[in-house]
């Protein structure tokens, strides 16, 4: 672990604060500095030291409690241990569920390499489950076919139980440690350096345990900083997934990307949020309205529950909204999985056995789990090609790469998930990209070669921002302004959306923006200042949360999981296309742009898979 007096630290500078406070700098030099330690961040990381490059993490969690530890179902890759498969079809699958709006050459890449990603993880140590003949086990999940969507499920989920990403994250940690990477553990990123020619030459962060401001200085910047899902009011994602490497590209002038495609998993725990994973339903679970109808069959006749999230969850919206939901307030939908052998359910689905006990109450064996469509995942996000290098729009370029600004896992818009994510390819999408990531910086930099110094004026703007709220004398406390994101996000930018309702979300949102100028921070200091992190973390969401609902009001069709009902149907003449999304965060105003999908494969071992209509 790096220590700030003996590690590699330099000589402190200063930078003035706005309130005539001196704030001085620690400064470090890396070849890579990777942002956040989830399962992206970690292989990236791994890759980038196992190459010889001088790398750094920086995490605002102890990297074992990052968010890639609550992922469960498992890892998707096409080693056919079950049956039949191949990355073809792995690739038709991944295209049909992002609705078209993926690029194809980035998913044939990650498709590809999805099985040796997954060997590679056995090698270095997953315990994932076996089948009687010691294979990796392998179950369903939503959208997984065989023979291009003509044949039966696919068994492609990898899985570790239901703790798959548990068992990949602390397996990753343990790899890294085995190289000379360098951890600066709970370090929060406050923004990027970027130099007068718009290239990213490192990050600012503090040192929430000391107080201590560090400059990063590195040829290549990877921000594996998770998805979002904090910007709505209930999700299954973890408090600290606020997206702050997305909120910094915003604030450096930088474009993200598709960020109206929010998924909504269709199994969260009615009232807790908690993730009951897909998995119980590959396991054979599920769901039943008020009548006791297994409603699948009437929306998804071929795939029932194993359609893809965001068919399952409008159509579990749509039987509570036609007064067909359970329980009381008639507002959820039960998940069963009391049918299936206690053994399997023991064996098989440990974690959401003993999640629906402690946050629902309920014996799985014995009882339906109630459960809600739930916020889950961002398929917006940084946009990069698939070696993870972020593009943004220059003179008239869409796909120009930003210098030294490279972007992996959630935080990412490669863009492998279009409009929609399949279960079990974000596990796989962190992997494959991860470790891309760091082929690309062995590929284009040198180990310890030389770096321009640091612009003079490096780091103010981040210490002005830090500056601003930490003496932010407000009248609104942070948590005010958050649930009033939360909740606007919650019901203006929903499973359903019409121009109505996101009109007046957009309205919303931006009134919630601009009050973010009377926030108020009652701890001034800086050591373990919650206080000040959580307000740097919300003011990373609402700059999101606006992009997201202005993207959402803007897009004129229905793709994946931006359902609109004024607009039902998909529109490839005029809407097949990125929306680019940028911020002015002084002036608080948003601008649309767009980049056209890749509509091309990487190989010519596969064509072009041409949109068609999408049913399951
Ligand atoms: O349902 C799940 O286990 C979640 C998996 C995923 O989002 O990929």
């Amino acid at each position: 672990m790096a220590d700030t007096a003996t590690g590699t630290g330099q000589p402190h500078r200063t930078a003035p604060g706005v309130n005539g406070r001196a704030y001085q700098f620690v400064d470090h030099t890396f070849d890579v500095v990777v942002v956040g330690a989830g399962g992206a961040g970690l292989r990236a990381t791994l890759g980038a030291a196992q190459a010889g490059l001088r790398t750094a993490c920086i995490t605002k969690v102890f990297p074992t409690r990052s968010h890639t530890v609550a992922a469960q179902g498992g890892v998707a890759a096409s080693l056919g241990n079950m049956g039949p498969d191949n990355w073809r079809w792995h690739m038709f699958d991944t295209v049909k569920g992002s609705d078209w709006l993926g690029d194809q050459d980035a998913i044939e890449y990650l498709v590809r390499n999805a099985p040796a990603a997954v060997y590679e993880l056995e090698h270095f140590g997953v315990p994932f489950s076996r089948t009687q003949d010691g294979r990796i086990y392998q179950r369903p999940f939503g959208g997984m076919t065989t023979e291009f969507g003509e044949g039966p499920p696919a068994q492609r989920t990898c899985a570790a139980a239901d703790r798959t990403g548990h068992a990949i994250l602390h397996t990753l940690y343990g790899q890294s440690l085995r190289y000379a990477s360098e951890f600066f553990i709970e370090y929060f990123a406050i923004d990027l350096i970027m130099d007068q020619e718009g290239a990213c030459v490192g990050v600012v962060a503090l040192n929430m345990d000391d107080g201590t401001l560090h400059r990063f200085r590195a040829q290549k910047t990877i921000l594996a900083t998770g998805g979002y899902g904090r910007a709505y009011f209930s999700a299954t994602s973890a408090h600290t997934c606020t997206g702050d490497g997305n909120a910094m590209v915003l604030r450096a002038g930088l474009p993200l990307q598709d960020m109206e495609f929010v998924q909504f998993h269709p199994t969260g725990i009615y009232g807790a949020g908690c993730l009951i994973t897909e998995g119980a339903r590959g396991e054979g679970g599920y769901l039943t309205n008020s009548e006791g109808e297994r409603f699948m069959e009437r929306y998804a006749p071929s795939a029932k529950d194993l359609a893809s999230r965001d068919v399952v969850s409008r159509s579990m919206t749509m039987e509570i909204r036609e007064g067909r939901g359970v329980g009381k307030g008639k507002d959820h939908i039960f998940l069963h999985l009391d049918h299936l052998d206690p053994k399997i359910l023991h064996e098989r689905l440990p974690g959401i056995s003993e999640s629906a006990r402690i946050f629902a109450g309920v014996d799985v064996t014995k009882e339906p789990i109630p459960v809600l469509p739930t916020v889950h995942y961002n398929m917006g996000g940084i946009p990069t090609n698939y070696h993870g290098e972020v593009l943004t729009l220059r003179n008239g370029n869409p796909d120009t790469v930003v210098p030294g600004l490279m972007a992996v896992g959630e935080a990412a818009c490669v863009s492998v998930h279009g409009a929609n994510r399949l279960g079990s390819n974000s596990l796989i999408d962190l992997v494959v990209f991860g470790r891309a990531a760091a082929l690309r910086c062995a590929e284009t930099i040198e180990a310890n070669d030389s770096q321009a110094p640091l612009p003079e004026n490096a780091g103010e703007l981040a210490i002005s921002r830090l500056d601003r709220f930490r003496n932010a004398n407000g009248s609104t406390p942070t948590a005010a302004l958050r649930l009033s994101m939360q909740k606007t996000m919650q019901d203006n930018c929903a499973v359903f959306r019409t121009g109505e309702i996101l009109e007046e979300g957009h309205h919303k949102i931006h009134q919630v923006w601009a009050a973010s100028e009377d926030v108020r921070v009652a701890d001034r200091s800086l050591i373990w200042n919650t206080d000040l992190i959580e307000t740097l973390e919300y003011d990373n969401l609402i700059s999101q949360a606006v992009v997201t609902m202005d993207s959402a009001l803007a897009r004129q069709e229905s793709r994946g999981a931006h359902a609109r009902e004024d607009f039902p149907d998909r529109d490839d003449q005029n809407w097949m296309k990125h929306t680019l999304s940028f911020a002015d965060t002084q002036k608080r105003t948003v601008s649309l742009a767009d980049r056209p999908v890749h509509t091309y494969t990487l190989s010519n071992e596969i064509e072009y898979i041409k949109p068609k209509k999408r049913v399951y």
